[in-house]
C-alpha cells in the first residue's frame, strides 16, 4: 500500500483530514449498524443537545506501524470502556465495547495510508466521539445520538519533544462545575480553555490542577496525568482521594511497566503540592496518548520556583526508561503484555 506523500518526521499535532471517517447513529433506543464515510462534516438541528447543554464525550487512542511494518493499536479496548462510564456519566447510551474495537479496526485499516511509517515520531491520532444529536429545549437527555470516529497522523503534543517543560499552576478548577474530571467529557475541556489560555500566554507548556475541595493536593494537567519520581527513586503516582483525575490508560500502563517489566517499586497515594514545592522529587513527566510521557523541568507560579533536578533539561533516566519501553511494546521492539496489542493490519 503506498503511503501518502508527507513529511512525516515534522508533523504537527494538528488536524489533517484523512480518507475515511467511521459514522454510527442511534435512534428509537438502538445503535444502526455503522460505516465508513468519506463526508467529513455533520449536519444536525439547531436544537440538537450536545449544542445547549453539551452531551458529548470523547476518546483518544493512536495508530502505530510496528518495527516490522504492521499496523496496531494500544489497548482500544480500556478506551471502550472508558468511553461508556464517561457516556453513563452524562446520560448517553452506551456504545458496545466489542463494536467500538471493530469500529477502530475498520477505520484505521481503511486509513493505512495516513498511518505514520514506523521510526519517524508521528502516529496515527484516533479520536472517537459521540454527541446529542437529538432536539431537546428542556434540560434533559437527548434520545438521539451520533458515535463518529475521525483520524488524524500527528507529530508530538508537546513541541519541544524531549526538552523539558515548565507548567504552572491553575487558580481554576479544570472540570465542569458540578462535573467530575474522571470522564472523558468535551464540557470539562471547554472549562480548562480560559486557564490554559492565561497560562499559554504567560509562557507555559500546561497547567497543574490542583484538587478543587482543598487545593492542596496534586491533580493532573489540563491534557495528561502527574508522574513523579522520589529521592529513592519510587515512582509516586498522584491519587485523587476525589475520584477526580481522569483514568490515564497511559498511566495505568506505566504503572504495570514500571512494577512487573523494570522491577520499580510504584506508590500511587495522594500527593501533597507542598510535597513538590519542599524538593522532595528530584523528577517530572506528563503522560497521555498524545503527551506519550514529556518530561516537566520546572513549576512555576506565584510564590513557586520549582526546579526537577534529574529532569531540569531533557528526561530525567527514569521517564526516559519509562518512555523506551512504553514506545518498544507500541512498536513491538519490546515484549507486550497479553491483549496490549491489537493488529489491525
Ligand atoms: N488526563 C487528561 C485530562 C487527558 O485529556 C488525557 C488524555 O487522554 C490523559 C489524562 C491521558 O489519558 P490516556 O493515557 O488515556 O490518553
Ligand atoms: C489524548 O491524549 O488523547 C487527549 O485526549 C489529550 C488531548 C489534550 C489531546
Amino acid at each position: 500500500m503506498e503511503k501518502q506523500n508527507l513529511d512525516w518526521s515534522s508533523l504537527p499535532f494538528s488536524y489533517r483530514e484523512t480518507s475515511y471517517s467511521y459514522v454510527c447513529n442511534y435512534k428509537d433506543g438502538a445503535w444502526g449498524e455503522g460505516e465508513l464515510t468519506s463526508d467529513h462534516t455533520v449536519t444536525m438541528s439547531e436544537c440538537a443537545g450536545i449544542l445547549h447543554y453539551c452531551q458529548e464525550v470523547f476518546e483518544g487512542l493512536k495508530a502505530y506501524t510496528t518495527e516490522s511494518g504492521e499496523i496496531v493499536c494500544f489497548r482500544p479496548d480500556l478506551n471502550a470502556q472508558r468511553m461508556a462510564d464517561s457516556a453513563k456519566r452524562l446520560c448517553m447510551p452506551a456504545f458496545p465495547e466489542d463494536k467500538f474495537i471493530e469500529a477502530v479496526k475498520q477505520v484505521v485499516a481503511a486509513n493505512a495510508s495516513w498511518v505514520p511509517p514506523y521510526g519517524c515520531g508521528a502516529t496515527l491520532y484516533v479520536r472517537p466521539y459521540m454527541f446529542a444529536t437529538g432536539v431537546v429545549i428542556g434540560v434533559s437527555p437527548a434520545t438521539e445520538y451520533q458515535f463518529r470516529i475521525l483520524v488524524t497522523p500527528v507529530g508530538p503534543y508537546f513541541k519541544g519533544g524531549d526538552t523539558a517543560v515548565t507548567i504552572t499552576v491553575a487558580d481554576y478548577d479544570r472540570a465542569a462545575p458540578h462535573g467530575t474530571g474522571n470522564i472523558k467529557a468535551g464540557l470539562n475541556y471547554a472549562m480548562s480553555l480560559y486557564p490554559g489560555e492565561k497560562a499559554h500566554a504567560a509562557g507555559f507548556a500546561e497547567n497543574l490542577y490542583l484538587d478543587s475541595q482543598s487545593r492542596t493536593y496534586v491533580e493532573e494537567t489540563g491534557g495528561a496525568n502527574v508522574l513523579l519520581v522520589d529521592k529513592q527513586g519510587n515512582l509516586v503516582v498522584p491519587k485523587s482521594f476525589t475520584d477526580s483525575i481522569l483514568p490515564s490508560i497511559t498511566r495505568r500502563s506505566l504503572v504495570t511497566v514500571a512494577t512487573d517489566i523494570l522491577g520499580m517499586n510504584v506508590i500511587e497515594r495522594p500527593v501533597k503540592f507542598e510535597e513538590i514545592t519542599n524538593g522532595d522529587f528530584v523528577e517530572c513527566g506528563l503522560c497521555g496518548t498524545a503527551a506519550v510521557i514529556s518530561p516537566v523541568g520546572h513549576i512555576k507560579a506565584e510564590g513557586v520556583d520549582v526546579t526537577f533536578p534529574d529532569g531540569a533539561e531533557t528526561s530525567g533516566p527514569v521517564m526516559k526508561k519509562l518512555r523506551e519501553t512504553l514506545t518498544g511494546i507500541q512498536a513491538g521492539t519490546v515484549e507486550a503484555p497479553e491483549g496490549w496489542i491489537v493488529k489491525i493490519a
